[in-house]
């Protein structure tokens, strides 16, 4: 028979999307109302915990962010407790493991259980102290989608459509103008929302980590639509897509002081090569983060309310060290390293699906 829990800390952890407070939300009231559980919230993700930047949380606090894009809480994708890097003396970056220090404020807060909503960064976070002792459930968010163990994330979908009204809206001022429209979005290891928003508006290619491309053979399909007598084109490009070798140079900034990778800058260079290499009028534009914000669709809204619920039935039931999941339309809890086992990268039926369209 498990051991009763009382108190239970919740974070979310990793880049923000929409969704996060509606978890949030969900979590408090549930615990709350459901099962008679105290609720404390953890600031700026692992961080807060590392800090000891831990507060309560009532019905009033969650009350009115279920549509509210961000997290209430705030978040981290640059603590891992595992390896925190702090400046030393002499201004140089040192990791050390603080895990000790947050099962401290874990122990000092008096928290029986913890929430932690995140992707593969914060799973693995969550898998450290599941290692440590700490009962911990995950919830999978990212905008990316390529947390394997979840048929979907929240927040993609709300990525997915920010991305495709603003496809079509650029579709109209690229006819207007007959002229070449290069959209870069997120996408850092998968192409899921690349795909999914170029297939839905569209897009005449798409670029995507998962297959590299060649800058030639991009041209080569922009002239041969043009020839056909296609007065635009709309080119969409994950932050990640990385050309085949030798074809193009790409340089994705270098690792930040925190070991955090800056992706970004791709779509200017394929732009400027189909400029210079086909002579057509060529205009990028950078969405990445606005498909973070804001509030969130209707499925991430219920989506997100479901794990949040069912992260409380686990916890509530002693059914530790589970990712809540989306299977095939059910809500299921696998082993929290399943989240992290391995990167879910696009289907290559959908990929299929969108080269029906490319001519
Ligand atoms: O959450 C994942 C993600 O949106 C990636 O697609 C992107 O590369 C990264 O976050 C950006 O992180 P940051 O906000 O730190 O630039």
């Amino acid at each position: 028979m498990a051991q009763a829990i009382r108190r239970i800390g919740v974070l979310t952890g990793g880049g923000d999307c929409a969704g996060l407070n509606a978890v949030i939300r969900a979590v408090t009231k549930s615990a709350i109302f459901q099962h008679g559980l105290e609720v404390y919230g953890i600031e700026d993700g692992f961080l807060g915990l590392v800090q000891n930047r831990i507060r309560p949380l009532g019905p009033d606090d969650v009350s009115g962010i279920l549509t509210q894009g961000g997290t209430i809480l705030g978040s981290s994708n640059k603590c891992d407790p595992s390896q925190y890097a702090t400046r030393n003396r002499d201004g140089k970056i040192e990791k050390r493991d603080v895990t000790n220090r947050c099962l401290d404020h874990i122990d000092h807060h008096r928290l029986d259980a913890l929430v932690v909503i995140g992707g593969d960064g914060t799973m693995s976070g969550a898998a450290n102290f599941v290692h440590h002792g700490i009962n911990c459930v995950g919830v999978p968010k990212t905008i990316d989608n390529d947390l394997y163990g979840t048929d979907v994330t929240f927040g993609f979908a709300t990525a997915c459509h920010v991305a495709t009204s603003a496809l079509d809206r650029i579709r109209t001022t690229a006819a207007s103008h007959h002229r070449a429209m290069v959209v870069e979005l997120m996408g850092r290891n998968a192409g899921w929302i690349a795909l999914h928003s170029g297939i839905a508006s569209g897009a005449d290619i798409i670029l995507i980590p998962e297959i590299p491309f060649d800058i030639e053979e991009v041209c080569e399909r922009l002239q041969h639509r043009h020839r056909r007598g296609a007065g635009f084109s709309i080119v969409v490009v994950a932050e990640g897509a990385r050309p085949s070798d030798g074809s193009l140079s790409v340089s994705s900034g270098d690792a930040d002081e925190f070991g955090h990778v800056q992706l970004g800058g791709v779509g200017n260079l394929v732009t400027a090569e189909i400029e210079q290499r086909t002579g057509y009028e060529t205009r990028v534009t950078i969405l990445c983060h606005v498909l973070r914000g804001g509030t969130p669709t209707a499925f991430d809204r219920v989506l997100a309310t479901r794990f949040g619920i069912e992260a409380i039935d686990a916890a509530h039931e002693g059914d530790f060290a589970k990712m809540v999941a989306l299977s095939g339309g059910e809500i299921v809890r696998v082993p929290i390293e399943d989240g992290v086992s391995e990167l879910k990268t696009v289907d290559p039926g959908l990929f299929d699906v969108a080269g029906v369209f490319f001519g």
